[in-house]
């Protein structure tokens, strides 16, 4: 029998001698896990204790995050953005928080009705967002790769949120008045963390020499089909996508940072 606090203890010596950036948090979420509990009673409920099932499978959690460096969010199948839990695993990318960006800006400028595709959904996340905070949207998300979308569509049951998924290489078919985009942005060959590198799908992640293939393509097959566009991008791809967007014909583009500073959305219409 452990005590919580030695489980932790323990896990944080593996943790932290394999790198992770975040030890004691990971320690904390997967001990939570593998008891049934939130975060919070690890601290606040001084009668528990790590014996059992769940001392094997947070001993199993520990290994896959130190030695394998699978990303937190896979272990847990889980992973918060914006108001919602999305379910995750390894054939969508983690949700990040700078994504939710793109949400603030599409739900604060699109106008009542408007019919607006995500490509690019991966597990949902800003379709449902989109859907969840604006109800009066009319969403479709959009992935080239079904088993992604198999993912965004559960995730969409799940939380009983209306919208349309479908599989397409860049916009979907049919007329839209606004497009988002979180597309991969990672120029080949870039070294990544491992949690990314060998976890998270590459057709998530790399997108040609310099990561703005899928971007040049999705604003040379929106140019002049939508009023208005929205474009996660890399920190250092701001000056290339507004060029691209202003080539492309939109009078008015600017570009948001994210939390760190670092341009991050480009928005032009
Ligand atoms: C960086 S992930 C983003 C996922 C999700 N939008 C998010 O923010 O968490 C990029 C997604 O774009 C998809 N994708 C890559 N190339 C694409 C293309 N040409 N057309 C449509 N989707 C594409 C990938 O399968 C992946 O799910």
């Amino acid at each position: 029998m452990t005590t919580v606090r030695d489980a932790l203890d323990s896990a944080l010596v593996a943790l932290i001698a394999s790198g992770v950036d975040s030890p004691r948090l990971d320690a904390e979420l997967l001990l939570a896990d593998a008891l049934g509990v939130d975060r919070a009673a690890l601290y606040v409920e001084g009668d528990l204790r790590v014996e059992g099932p769940a001392a094997r499978r947070f001993q199993g959690l520990v290994r896959r995050r130190a030695v394998a460096r699978e990303p937190v969010a896979y272990l847990l199948g889980r992973q918060g953005f914006r108001r919602l839990e999305l379910g995750v695993d390894a054939r969508v990318l983690v949700p990040r928080p700078e994504s939710e960006l793109l949400v603030e800006a599409a739900v604060t400028a699109l106008a009542r009705g408007a019919r607006v595709a995500d490509v690019g959904t991966g597990s949902g996340a800003i379709a449902l967002a989109l859907a969840d905070e604006r109800p009066d949207l009319r969403v479709t998300g959009s992935d080239l790769s079904g088993e992604a979308l198999a993912v965004a569509r559960a995730n969409g049951e799940r939380l009983g949120l209306a919208v349309e998924w479908v599989v397409a290489d860049g916009p979907p078919p049919g007329r839209f008045d606004a497009v988002v985009a979180n597309l991969p942005y990672i120029a080949s060959g870039e070294r990544l963390a491992p949690e990314i590198a060998r976890h998270e799908p590459a057709l998530a992640l790399y997108s040609g020499p310099d990561g703005l293939d899928a971007i040049r393509a999705l604003v040379a097959r929106s140019a002049g089909a939508v009023a208005w566009i929205a474009l996660e991008h890399g920190s250092e791809h701001g000056a290339a996508v507004r060029a691209l967007l202003r080539g492309a014909g939109w009078p008015r583009v600017r570009t948001e940072r994210d939390l760190a500073g670092s341009e991050r959305v480009t928005i032009a219409c």
